[in-house]
C-alpha cells in the first residue's frame, strides 16, 4: 500500500520554495520552476538579487552572533529548502556544539531537511520541527525539547513574515517567541518592503496563483517588529548594507536587522 505520509513532489506545477531555490542559484527546481521563476523575473528583475542577497545577510548575521556574541542555539523559522551555506552550517563552522532547530510547515521542506539538513559535526545537533507559525506556543515548546532556553538563543525569521495573514498575527508571532527566550537572545529577521511596485506586482501575481500569499508590508511596519531590543550595528538597513564586509551594494526593497533581547 502506498505510504499517504510521503508528499508527493508534484514536477507539473511550479513550488514557491524551488522557485526561491532557483534565484537563489540553488539545484533544488525543477523546470516548471524555473519557467515560473524567469516569468517572476520579467516582472520584477531584483527579485533574483533579494533571494541570493537574503542568503549572505544570513551567512554574516549567523557568522557574526557565533563568533562575536558566542550563540550557540538557533531557531530558525521558515527555513526553506536547504541550500548553500545554511544555518547549521555557519554556526557549527565556528561553534562545532551549537545546536539549531528548523521549522517549516511544507511538506516538500520536509522531505528535504530529513534528508539534508543533518549536523556538520559529531557534537552538534541539527533538528526539524514541522510547525506553523501562526502557532508559536507550540514552535516553543517543541523547541525546549531540544534547546536550553536558559542560554541565549538566536531566533531567526529570514524572509517569512510575509506569509503571516496580517500584522496583528505577524507581531503576535514573533513576540511569543521572543518572550520565551532569556536575555542575551537575539532576533535576526528581514522581510521584502512595499517600496518596490515592481517587487509588489510579483507578490499580487503569486498569490493569483494560488500560493499562500505573500505580503509585502511598510518599512516602518517592518522596523517596528524589533521593538524593545537593543539595534546590533548598524541597525535596521536594506540587508545588503548590513555589515557588508568591504562590498559596496545597493539598497534592495528587503530589509532587516539583528537585534538583542536586554
Ligand atoms: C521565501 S522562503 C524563505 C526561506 C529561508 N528562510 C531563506 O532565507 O532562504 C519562505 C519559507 O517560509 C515557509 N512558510 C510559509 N508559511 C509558513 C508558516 N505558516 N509556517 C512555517 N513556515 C512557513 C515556506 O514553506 C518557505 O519555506
Amino acid at each position: 500500500m502506498a505510504d499517504t505520509n510521503v508528499p508527493v513532489i508534484r514536477t507539473d506545477i511550479p513550488h514557491s520554495a524551488r522557485i526561491w531555490n532557483y534565484w537563489m542559484g540553488g539545484n533544488d527546481n525543477y523546470e516548471i520552476d524555473q519557467i515560473a521563476g524567469d516569468a517572476g523575473l520579467a516582472v520584477d528583475p531584483e527579485i533574483a538579487t533579494m533571494a541570493s542577497q537574503s542568503r549572505q545577510f544570513l551567512i554574516r548575521a549567523v557568522r557574526f552572533l557565533s563568533e562575536e556574541r558566542g550563540i550557540r542555539q538557533f531557531l530558525d523559522i521558515g527555513t526553506g529548502l536547504p541550500t548553500m551555506q545554511n544555518t547549521h552550517e555557519v554556526a557549527q563552522s565556528v561553534n562545532p556544539d551549537a545546536r539549531i532547530v528548523y521549522v517549516d510547515n511544507d511538506p516538500l521542506v520536509l522531505t528535504h531537511a530529513r534528508a539534508l539538513l543533518t549536523s556538520t559535526t559529531p557534537e552538534g545537533v541539527t533538528t526539524y520541527i514541522d510547525a506553523d507559525f501562526h502557532e508559536p506556543e507550540q514552535i516553543v515548546a517543541d523547541a525546549r525539547n531540544v534547546l536550553n532556553f536558559n542560554e541565549p538563543i538566536a531566533v531567526m525569521f529570514m524572509g517569512v513574515l510575509g506569509h503571516a495573514r496580517t500584522y496583528e498575527d505577524l507581531l503576535r508571532i514573533v513576540r511569543t517567541v521572543i518572550d520565551a527566550v532569556p536575555s542575551g537572545s537575539h532576533l535576526i529577521m528581514w522581510d521584502g518592503t512595499d517600496d518596490s511596485q515592481a517587487y509588489v506586482t510579483l507578490c499580487e501575481n503569486y498569490t493569483g496563483t494560488g500560493g499562500t500569499p505573500y505580503i509585502p508590508r511598510p518599512q516602518a511596519q517592518i522596523r517596528a517588529v524589533f521593538d524593545g531590543l537593543e539595534m546590533v550595528e548598524p541597525g535596521f538597513t536594506s540587508i545588503t548594507q548590513w555589515r557588508p564586509e568591504g562590498i559596496a551594494r545597493k539598497a534592495i526593497s528587503a530589509y532587516g536587522a539583528v537585534a538583542r533581547k536586554p
